[in-house]
């Protein structure tokens, strides 16, 4: 990739599919796995000015981009639940000026105190029309071992509110916890399974640099199940779900037919997105006829961010081209990840490549013999047992 300083020319794409990512930097309180960019406020915070710096982020685009065709918007976090009523509002109003939101799927992540869930009414009246909530475990004490700040039941009481109030609801589960059997996992999901509307993303734990659990597990103050143990609890996951028609369309998210996430299929597809507020990542397309991405990201530090933009209007840190070749790898990338696969005449329209000539085809042949890799003429895509190998298989499979 090279730095350039520059827009890249003017675009043709008029209403090519747009999907809108939005950064809530804060939380209540730092969960010890996550490395998310998320921080707990010392003091009292100033929503007004967060939310004029949202209005001067999306003012910096709306000329280059205010003519494509919203599909999503995804409020993630941090913890967006925490954003005050009347922000959600005034900023999906603020984008609904510049493109229609009447459409567009619109999710906001939520953590299930009772406190957020109070605000569940509102955010529908302002246009949210689909809720993730971060529930995490189904038992009291891997809550507490994950640091989280709500009990089983306040989570059940706001799986309640959020299917009393949208039609398009999902929670997390995180699993592959230490000392997690088989057993356990089972019957969780057996309790999961009955409250799943149409969509649940299932996160086996990792164990990231910079967080409290990464210097814990250094200590071995805990273990995780090992690599043969999280292989069959992949496998009872997507056989359990399966069975009640929610296919893994992602590595880690299950649904029915019609419940998938747009938003982040539109990630998963290659399509373009912009991201706002700090750390938030683009990808746009450039102009008709050039093949790559503008890769954009934001300033990471929130207060950094808050104060370029009131500088300047944006706080953009990096502004990349993804050339050729980086651009065939993302694709490759993304496309494994999800059930449909890789679509070849999509590949071969957006990288003016056929995909086939960038795999070596032994090994293509080899996945496909032990049943990880399926082809057609259409697409190559992974299997469930090959999901699990997803980064391995990439490694091998690109030439
Ligand atoms: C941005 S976070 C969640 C937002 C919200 N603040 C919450 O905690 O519910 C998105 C999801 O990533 C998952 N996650 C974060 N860190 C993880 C880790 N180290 N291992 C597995 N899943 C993780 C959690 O399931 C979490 O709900
Ligand atoms: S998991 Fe959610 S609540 Fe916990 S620190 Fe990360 S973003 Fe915040």
């Amino acid at each position: 990739m090279r730095f350039v300083s520059w827009w890249p020319v003017v675009f043709h794409n008029i209403m090519s599919p747009l999907s809108l990512y939005i950064h809530w930097p804060f939380c209540l309180k730092k969960c010890p796995y996550c490395d998310f960019n998320s921080h707990v406020r010392e003091s009292e915070l100033e929503q007004e000015r967060w939310l004029q710096a949202y209005f001067h982020e999306l003012d910096y685009y709306k000329d280059r981009l205010k003519d494509r065709k919203l599909v999503s918007i995804f409020f993630g976090g941090g913890t967006p639940s925490l954003m005050s009523e009347e922000m959600v509002e005034r900023l999906l109003g603020y984008i609904n000026d510049i493109w229609s939101i009447k459409e567009a799927e619109i999710t906001l992540e939520a953590n299930p105190t009772s406190f957020e869930a109070e605000k569940f009414k509102a955010f529908k009246r302002s246009g949210v029309n689909r809720i993730s909530l971060g529930i995490q475990a189904l038992n009291d004490n891997d809550l507490k071992f994950l640091g989280r700040e709500h009990s089983v039941s306040e989570a059940l009481g706001a799986l309640d509110k959020a299917a009393g109030i949208f039609k398009n609801y999902s929670f997390d589960l995180i699993y592959a916890r230490p000392h997690q059997t088989l057993a356990q996992w089972e019957k969780e999901l057996e309790q999961a399974i009955k409250l799943i509307n149409g969509h649940i993303s299932l996160y086996q734990l990792t164990i990231e640099k910079g967080t409290k659990f990464y210097s814990a597990y250094q200590n071995k103050e805990f273990e995780l199940p090992n690599e043969e143990l999280s292989a069959q609890l992949y496998e009872i996951t997507a056989k359990m779900l399966g069975k009640e028609q929610l296919y893994p369309y992602e590595i880690s998210n299950y649904a029915k037919r019609g419940y998938e996430s747009q938003h982040n299929l539109a990630y998963w597809y290659y399509q373009e997105y912009l991201g706002i507020g700090a750390g938030a990542h683009s990808r746009l397309r450039l102009a008709d006829n050039i093949i790559g991405r503008q890769a954009l990201m934001n300033i990471h530090n929130p207060q950094q961010w808050l104060k370029a933009v009131e500088e300047k209007g944006h706080a953009l840190q990096n502004n990349e081209i993804v050339g050729q070749i980086d651009m065939e790898l993302e694709m490759i990338m993304m496309g494994l990840r999800i059930a449909s696969g890789i679509n070849k005449q999509l590949f071969t329209q957006e990288t003016g490549k056929n995909l086939l000539n960038l795999l070596n085809i032994d090994v293509l042949n080899q996945l496909k013999e032990s049943r990880l890799l399926e082809e057609d003429e259409h697409s190559i895509r992974l299997t469930i047992d090959g999901m699990l190998l997803h980064q391995s298989i990439i490694n091998q499979l690109v030439i």
